[in-house]
C-alpha cells in the first residue's frame, strides 16, 4: 500500500486504472490481499498480475476473493503462449502481451512470411504482428521511442488478418521465450 501511495504521488493522481503484481514472489498472498482492498476502496479500477503461470493462478484460488482481471505475459509469434492463453480464456482473465514484437531481441520482424502478409494490406511486419495479437483477443502494449513507429503501431484498425494469415503466423511458433521463466525466475527474493 505504501508503494501504491508513492505511485499515486508520482503520477499526480488519486486513482489508477490498472494495477498489477509484476512477478510472483514469496509475499504474493499478502500483496494480493492489499491490492484487493485498494480495489474495494475504488482506488484502482482493475487489478491483475504479470508473469503468472497456470500453477500460480490456480494457487491463488485458495485465498483470492477477486481473481486477477489481467495476466500480462511475454507473448509473440515465436512464443504464442497457446496453453496459457486457452486457460486465461476459460478463466475469463484478459491476456496482455508484453514484448509483443519480441523486444528487438530476435529476427522476428525480418521474417519473410510477415513481409508477405503485410504486402497484401500495405502494412509493415510490426503491424502484422500487432494485428495478430489483437485478432487472437489479446491486449497488446508495444513500446517505441520513435514517434513514427508509435503512430505505425496504432494504425492497426483498418485491416484484419484472414484465417490463412493466422495459420501462417502460427507456424512461426518455436516455443522460445526471451525473458525469464515465471516458474523459475532466478530472482533472489
Ligand atoms: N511485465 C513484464 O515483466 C514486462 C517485461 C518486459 C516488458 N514489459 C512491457 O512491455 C511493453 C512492450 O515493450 P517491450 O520493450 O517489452 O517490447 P516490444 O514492444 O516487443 O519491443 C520494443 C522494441 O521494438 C522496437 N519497435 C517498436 N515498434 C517497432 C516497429 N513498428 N517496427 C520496428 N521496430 C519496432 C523498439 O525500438 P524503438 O524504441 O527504437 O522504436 C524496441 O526495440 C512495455 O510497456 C514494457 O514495460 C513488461
Amino acid at each position: 500500500k505504501q508503494a501504491f501511495n508513492e505511485s499515486l504521488e508520482k503520477l499526480q493522481t488519486d486513482y489508477l486504472d490498472l494495477y498489477l503484481i509484476h512477478w510472483h514472489g514469496p509475499n504474493v498472498k499478502e500483496t494480493w490481499c492489499a491490492i484487493e482492498e485498494l480495489y474495494a476502496e475504488g482506488k484502482v479500477k482493475a487489478i491483475g498480475v504479470s508473469n503468472f503461470s497456470i500453477n500460480h493462478l490456480e494457487a491463488m484460488k485458495a485465498y483470492a476473493t477477486v481473481m486477477p482481471m489481467i495476466n500480462q505475459v511475454e507473448t509473440h509469434p515465436y512464443f504464442p503462449q497457446d496453453e496459457l492463453r486457452d486457460y486465461l480464456k476459460k478463466e475469463k482473465i484478459h491476456h496482455e502481451s508484453w514484448g509483443p514484437l519480441s523486444q528487438g531481441k530476435t529476427d522476428l520482424l525480418l521474417h519473410p512470411i510477415l513481409a508477405e502478409i503485410g504486402k497484401k494490406y500495405g502494412k509493415t511486419p510490426a503491424q502484422v504482428v500487432l494485428r495478430w495479437h489483437i485478432d487472437r483477443g489479446s491486449i497488446v502494449i508495444p513500446k517505441s521511442v520513435n514517434p513514427n513507429r508509435i503512430h505505425e503501431n496504432f494504425a492497426l484498425f483498418d485491416f484484419a488478418l484472414t484465417e490463412d494469415d493466422m495459420k501462417a503466423i502460427a507456424k512461426l511458433n518455436i516455443e522460445t521465450r526471451y525473458g525469464r521463466d515465471p516458474e523459475n525466475t532466478g530472482f533472489e527474493w
